[in-house]
């Protein structure tokens, strides 16, 4: 029987046997987490009625901070947004976005760039799982010219990154990258 949409089931973050339940994955090495990412969660977040943050274990980037520095750091940051989560994933995206019941995988785009790879992953995903949607959605015009590695390398030479990653993890960022 198809399941009808109450407006009167109180939804929960956690609540995964809620049928209508809309989870979408954010995946990425958040290697660390910036303000662009940060404004593509809060958009996304509003999409959906979960938004799992998945952070890339093994990342190929060798990345500057640890999977638990990384983690730490998202969940630091998003500890208020009540229907956002933080969990890593090793292996292939697909299986992860399968196992959480999600139905799409947010992605943002920057500049042409990114599109092309970012178009190979969405068509593979596709042909390993046509059932589960890759959606883009274009960077906030601020956040144009900002990445995880522009901030490493920004702080590696004492540059300013005020405005750049979220406020409340901007010294743990400097600190670790200066060690
Ligand atoms: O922040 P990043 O490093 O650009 O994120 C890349 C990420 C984690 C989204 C991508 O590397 C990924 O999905 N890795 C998991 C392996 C996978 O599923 N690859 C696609 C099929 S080959």
């Amino acid at each position: 029987m198809e399941r009808l949409f109450c407006p009167f089931i109180k939804r929960n973050a956690e609540d995964k046997a809620v049928g209508n339940l809309k989870i979408c994955v954010y995946p990425g090495s958040f290697d660390p987490v910036t303000n662009g990412h940060l404004d593509i969660i809060d958009r996304a977040a509003k999409l959906c009625d979960k938004l799992i943050v998945a952070v890339l274990v093994n990342s190929r980037k060798n990345p500057a901070f640890t999977l638990e520095e990384r983690v730490g750091l998202l969940e630091k940051v998003l500890k208020d947004r009540e229907n956002v989560v933080v969990e890593s994933f090793d292996g292939l995206l697909i299986n992860f976005v399968r196992e959480k019941n999600a139905s799409s995988i947010i992605k943002g785009l920057r500049a042409v760039s990114d599109f092309e790879y970012e178009l190979q992953m969405a068509l593979l995903n596709k042909n390993l799982d046509p059932g589960i949607e890759t959606l883009f959605m274009m960077t906030n015009i601020n956040y144009f010219f900002l990445s995880s590695s522009a901030v490493k390398e920004l702080a590696r030479h004492n540059g300013n990154i005020e405005g750049l990653v979220p406020e409340c993890i901007r010294e743990e960022v400097i600190k670790k990258i200066m060690k």
